[in-house]
């Protein structure tokens, strides 16, 4: 499908490792402009560079999602460079402690929340806001945000992540409602366990590693890549007529 996105702008946020630069890569490879976005700007202009050095098109900021006057900091840049916002890939996120309820500190808690919900929110708005005032593309303008499976069960280890990627995906429904009529689709992607730097203190827990294997039905873990690839199909004209859908990319784990 390469050209799908042809002169489309696409902000990626998390965009300097992991799904995020994945989907940077991938994105460019479909012809989109990047905006990418991360807390830690150097690997946000690694990945822009990776993206230049691929032939395409890319910018990189910083931006910490959490933060209201930054991520409006962010968008502005972005827009002033770019002029507009075709598809948006909400994906910077933070796993917190490993631990049970009880455990964890409000003040971990509230991190979480802050950047895995909040940080959602703030940059959904200023997104929705920028595609109400545009003529949307053909398959309309997309919007996917990264749950995960621990957004759709129950993850006893990761309370604050469980109810932060719930809510992403609430918060993905009551858009998609919102704006389908407006020429806005918007979904989510819930993955499994990916060995990223995110997902390492998981990994790394007792025998973690070959009990989610076990879970699972296919017998490997998945690639940034993989989760890339449908972030990019989700955000494509191809898959117009999806929308509000969280959508497991999980090597079976829940099925
Ligand atoms: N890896 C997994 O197993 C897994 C599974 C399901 C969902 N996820 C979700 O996928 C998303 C991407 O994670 P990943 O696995 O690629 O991890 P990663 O650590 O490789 O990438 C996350 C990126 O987000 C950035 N980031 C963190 N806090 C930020 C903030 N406040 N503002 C802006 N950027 C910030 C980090 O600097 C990093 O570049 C996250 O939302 C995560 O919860 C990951």
């Amino acid at each position: 499908m390469a050209g799908q996105l042809k002169d489309r702008v696409v902000l990626v946020t998390g965009g300097g490792s992991g799904f995020g630069r994945a989907a940077a890569l991938q994105f460019c490879a479909e012809d989109a402009r990047v905006a990418v976005g991360d807390i830690n700007p150097d690997t946000a202009e690694q990945t822009a560079r990776a993206v230049r050095d691929a032939g395409g098109e890319a910018w990189a900021g910083q931006v910490d999602v959490s933060d209201e006057g930054s991520v409006r900091r962010f968008f502005d840049a972005a827009l002033k460079k770019y002029a507009r916002i075709d598809c948006a890939f909400n994906n910077a996120g933070i796993l917190g402690p490993v631990g049970e309820l009880h455990q964890v500190s409000i003040a971990d808690y509230e991190r979480v929340m802050a950047v895995n919900v909040r940080g959602v929110f703030l940059c959904m708005q200023i997104e929705i806001r920028q595609m109400l005032d545009q003529d949307a593309p053909p398959g309309g303008h997309s919007i996917v945000n990264t749950a995960s499976v621990a957004g759709l069960v129950g993850s006893a280890l990761l309370p604050a992540y469980c109810g932060s990627k719930h809510a992403v995906v609430g918060l993905t429904r009551a858009a998609a409602r919102s704006y389908g009529r407006r020429g806005i689709r918007v979904n989510c992607v819930c993955p499994g366990p990916i060995e990223t730097p995110l997902a390492e203190p998981l990994f790394e827990q007792g025998n973690m590693r070959e009990l989610m294997l076990a879970r699972q039905a296919l017998d490997r873990f998945g690639t940034p890549e993989e989760v890339a690839a449908l972030v990019v199909w989700l955000s494509s004209p191809a898959a117009a007529l999806i929308t509000g859908t969280p959508v497991r990319v999980d090597a079976g784990a829940l099925s």
